[in-house]
């Protein structure tokens, strides 16, 4: 008979060993990690969760993004990880324990070491296998060419990529086109949270009418998630499931929920991997991918 305590944790994620403490907290291989309660607490709250405790790892990931990686894990055991936007670590530890990777590279635009994260890699013995790069932005496509040639191999070595970093469609398309000629016949390239600003603004605009605080946090969330083109980063999604229809033997399929846009990659060879240009595979006769703001939301960038 399960114990009551494991039974309140039944409906989350399960297996690789986590032991859940609370709805917002596990621990995984001997480590702790809290976890946001939602997507709200962590845009708004995560410097605080990550701080409350100096020896736990802040793990930007909701229940609902942990439970798609589950699921992935179990269906695949990626070999090499690339993973965009390690944060304070708790992603890139999440994914050595959970996943167990020959090699791992983590990549970071803040030139902001983690002492913990450090600690990570000397105690585990992971100085090999396990390599941190701060100082690097993921438009950087020949950075990001070169660090993924050193750590992870050249040719089609890399099995998963997970992008959690900029969340601005420019960068996260460049990073995408850098690295998705290289990744291995149905590997996958993850870009989470990719619909955050479409989430957010339906509950806010209704309210903004009203009320002074959710007409700022619109305002935020568009500055946050938009450049000068305006253009948002969910119109990535339309343009992989564009480059699918052309062809699947190189975009295999696109996988969406709220949560995630995961792409995976086709068995067929790209001719020119180094310059892969995604809206270049297939013409968008009816302007899909051609995303402008609707009238009502100019008020708030001006
Ligand atoms: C949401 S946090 C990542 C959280 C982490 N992956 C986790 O699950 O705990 C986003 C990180 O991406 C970094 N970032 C933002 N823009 C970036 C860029 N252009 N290139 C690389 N990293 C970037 C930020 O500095 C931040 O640390």
């Amino acid at each position: 008979m399960p114990r009551a305590s494991e039974n309140r944790f039944r409906n989350l994620p399960q297996g690789f060993g986590i032991k859940w403490l609370s709805r917002n907290s596990f621990t995984l291989g001997g480590y702790k990690f809290n976890i946001p309660s939602s997507l709200a607490d962590l845009m708004f709250n995560a410097e605080n969760v990550a701080n409350s405790e100096p020896d736990s790892f802040y793990l930007g990931k909701e229940v609902e993004i942990l439970q798609n990686y589950f699921g992935l894990f179990k269906q695949m055991s990626p070999k090499r990880i690339l993973d965009l936007g390690v944060a304070m670590g708790g992603s890139a530890v999440f994914l050595q324990l959970a996943a167990k990777p020959q090699r791992l590279l983590a990549l970071e635009l803040s030139t902001t070491r983690a002492d913990l994260l450090d600690r990570f890699i000397k105690n585990e013995q992971l100085t090999e296998s396990l390599r941190v790069e701060h100082g690097v932005d993921q438009g950087d496509a020949t950075r990001v060419r070169q660090l993924c040639d050193e750590h992870l191999g050249k040719g089609r070595t890399i099995d998963l990529v997970v992008d959690d970093a900029s969340h601005l469609l420019g960068p996260t398309r460049t990073s995408f086109e850098t690295v998705f000629p290289f990744i291995t016949p149905g590997g996958s390239y993850i870009v989470e949270d990719f619909a955050t600003l479409p989430i957010f603004l339906n509950p806010w605009l209704e309210k903004a009418a009203e009320h002074e605080g959710s007409r700022k946090l619109v305002e935020v969330a568009l500055r946050q998630f938009l450049q000068e083109d305006h253009r948002p980063l969910h119109a990535l999604a339309m343009e992989a499931i564009l480059g699918s229809i052309a062809d699947p033997g190189i975009i295999n399929r696109v996988i969406v929920n709220r949560h995630w846009l995961r792409i995976v990659r086709g068995g067929k060879e790209i001719e020119d991997p180094d310059n892969f240009d995604l809206r270049a595979m297939a013409v968008d006769h009816f302007q899909l991918t051609q995303s402008s703001l609707i009238d009502s939301l100019t008020p708030y960038l001006s």
